[in-house]
């Protein structure tokens, strides 16, 4: 994964404006992810796998990761997840009675950059899952994602940014999120609002990524970039999709505008003018410019060469 080094947290910098899921049971779905333009992909172990089609989507994972870095994939590399099941799944419970050793078993045999663990309502869902690859000697560049899906999640979510070292995003998921609490479904989440800006709050505090939750209507495009354009505003760092039409909208948004790399690079030029090498404020055509904004403008540049790499190495 190309990462450069986040100017205001120093954590790796990651592009992860367009972060699709497509369920592991869906074999033709998972051949297309090598030639859709997303910044990362979570390969769905759970909501989206029936009970009966657990074992052959981790099958199918398992062939797909054999052949992911070959030549016939395309070559582009984005950020691999995997979603694994709920740790008080019925399934899990009645495997082990705590963590589901057989997607655990799947992740560590496979290596993929994140494992994204659903329904995170506690300190304990993520330390469980810490301490199984810790304890297998998983690389420590395996993350943690956190669904914060639940009322307890949203409640928690502070102590769940912040309770590994390997915990790198929050992902927001509405759907369980609207069933458990009966918040209607209308565009502008006006009552949402302030749970997603809570867990934004959340990962902001601990210097990490937020993902926003997916939309569900894949074919109402006004309403998806309606939806993109207030989770950019809201902080977020990207959305999880649920389709290939959703990708180029949501790179558009949560990536730099031309305008606001414009803006960037005359910031960065303004301070690096040997005048302003001793000043902390200066005159920008009429603006007050602080160095903040230059960490800022350099935090842009620099997701913008990300990206202009990504697609070179296409
Ligand atoms: N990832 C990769 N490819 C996908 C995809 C996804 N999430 N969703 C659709 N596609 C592919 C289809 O396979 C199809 O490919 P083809 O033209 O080669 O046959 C193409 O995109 C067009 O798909 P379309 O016919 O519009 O939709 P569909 O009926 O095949 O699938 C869904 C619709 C909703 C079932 C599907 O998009 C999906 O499963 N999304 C993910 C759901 C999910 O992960 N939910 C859990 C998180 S909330
Ligand atoms: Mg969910």
């Amino acid at each position: 994964m190309i990462a450069l080094t986040d100017i205001n947290s120093g954590s790796a910098l990651c592009l992860r404006r367009s972060v699709l899921c497509v369920p592991a049971g869906n074999r033709r779905a998972l051949e297309k992810t090598f030639s859709l333009d997303c910044d990362a992909v979570i390969f769905d172990l759970e909501d989206s796998v029936s009970l009966e089609m657990k074992g052959e989507a981790r099958d199918n994972l398992r062939a797909l990761f054999s052949r992911i870095d070959t030549p016939d994939t395309g070559g582009m590399r984005r950020e691999r997840i995997v979603r694994i099941n709920a740790l008080s799944s019925a399934q899990a419970v009645a495997c082990l009675g705590r963590a589901d050793m057989a997607d655990m078993d799947l992740v560590l045999a496979i290596a993929p950059d994140v494992v994204l663990i659903p329904k995170v309502e506690h300190v304990e869902d993520i330390l469980a899952v810490a301490d199984i690859l810790t304890e297998a000697g998983a690389p420590d560049g395996l993350s943690l994602w956190a669904m914060i899906e639940t009322p307890k999640g949203v409640l928690n979510a502070a102590s769940i940014a912040g309770a590994d070292r390997r915990v790198k995003a929050l992902v927001v998921g509405l759907n369980d999120l609207r069933k458990a609490t009966g918040v209607l479904p209308q565009p502008g989440r006006a009552y949402l609002v302030p749970w997603l800006m809570q867990v934004v709050l959340a990962a902001r505090a601990h210097g990490i990524d937020v993902i926003d939750s997916v939309f569900n209507d894949f074919g109402d495009a006004d309403g998806f970039d309606a939806e993109c354009g207030e989770g950019r505003a809201m902080g977020f760092s990207g959305k999880m999709l649920i389709h290939p039409a959703q990708i180029a909208p949501a790179n558009r948004h949560f990536g730099p505008s031309p305008e606001a790399l414009s803006e960037a690079r005359d910031i960065i030029q303004g301070f690096a003018e040997p005048q302003a090498r001793m000043l902390n404020v200066i005159n920008l055509n009429g603006k007050m410019v602080e160095r903040l904004h230059l960490e800022e403008a350099e935090k842009l540049v620099a997701l913008a060469d990300l990206i202009s790499e990504r697609k070179t190495s296409a």
